[in-house]
């Protein structure tokens, strides 16, 4: 049987540590998660993004808008947080209703504030290696895998998804810890002897149980970003990406669901806002810097 990784554990760890930073800080980091509509998937994730932000000791702006909400009245509310400076992270749930151009709204936050790593300006330094924000998922994956096997440097990733949310950030990633990545998707050809290759599989394609137990090499590690709702015995459950129980046969490490991803995303929302506060105050300072030495008052 393979060690099951424990999301849980290493996302209280970090949270705990993410307190005490904010503990440190002059003022309390902000964060605005902004829903529109009433999706129920969406509004869970909201709630638990707004507990956990309450929790270390930051602020949270919540703004549950009706799903008639247009466009541009979704826009206004980005500009008032991007101007706020009380406000250090945005984040708008996805997805949006349809009459509303999600990548418009995205492009409309601040970089600085891109606490989902979404903008262009953040999606662009993650693939030219610069220091960034990067998308919540892929970092809590990374850390799950850095944790579980130390250096990754060699092995063979493979990302089963092409998403700007998880595939294409977490493939960044991988590479820039030294990884052989190959990034499938729908339309991959023979898709089961691609994954039979890997020393690392990313599951973020959002099919129920996708992968199956004799995709997996023995002795790879596996990490499930699905989250799905299915039916089974007349109860609602959640499953991951990967037949977990055929997985785990072969597997050396593998991630459950829930309790494995799914609590990284939310750590690591909370240590992108404490990253985009300390930004804004080390901006701060630089300005004060800068004015005081236009003064002649410091060299
Ligand atoms: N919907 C599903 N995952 C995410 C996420 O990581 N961020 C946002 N903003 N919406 C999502």
């Amino acid at each position: 049987m393979s060690l099951v990784i424990d999301g849980k554990a290493s996302a209280a760890r970090l949270r705990a540590y993410i307190a005490g930073q904010v503990k440190q800080l002059p003022s309390n980091p902000g964060l605005a998660v902004v829903l529109v509509g009433a999706d129920p998937a969406s509004e869970v994730y909201v709630r638990n993004k707004e507990k956990a932000v309450e929790e270390v000791g930051m602020a949270s702006f919540p703004h549950h808008l009706p799903a008639t909400t247009s466009e541009a009245d979704l826009l206004k509310l980005i500009d008032e947080l991007n101007n706020n400076s009380n406000v250090h992270g945005i984040l708008v749930q996805l997805p949006l209703p349809g009459s509303i151009d999600a990548q418009k709204v995205l492009e409309r936050i601040s970089p600085a504030k891109d606490v989902d790593g979404f903008h262009p300006v953040n999606a662009g330094k993650l693939a030219v290696g610069q220091d960034g924000l990067v998308p919540c998922t892929p970092m809590g994956c990374m850390i799950l895998l850095k944790e579980t096997l130390g250096d990754l440097k060699g092995l063979h990733a493979v990302v089963v998804g092409r998403s700007n949310i998880v595939g294409k950030p977490i493939a960044q990633l991988l590479l820039q810890a030294d990884c052989t990545v190959t990034i499938t998707h729908s339309k991959t050809k023979d898709l089961a002897s691609v994954c039979r290759s890997a020393d690392i599989i990313i599951a973020a394609i959002g099919k129920p149980e996708f992968i199956k137990g004799d995709w997996i090499k023995k002795g790879a590690t596996v990490i499930d970003v699905g989250i799905n709702r299915i039916e089974r015995d007349g109860k609602t459950k959640l499953v991951g990406d990967v037949d977990y129980a055929a997985a785990a046969q072969s597997a050396k490490a593998i991630t459950p669901v829930p309790g494995g991803v799914g609590p990284m995303t939310i750590a690591c929302l909370l240590s992108n806002t404490l990253k985009a506060c300390k930004i804004s105050w080390d901006k701060t300072d630089e300005e004060i810097k800068r004015i005081q030495q236009l003064a002649g008052i410091k060299k």
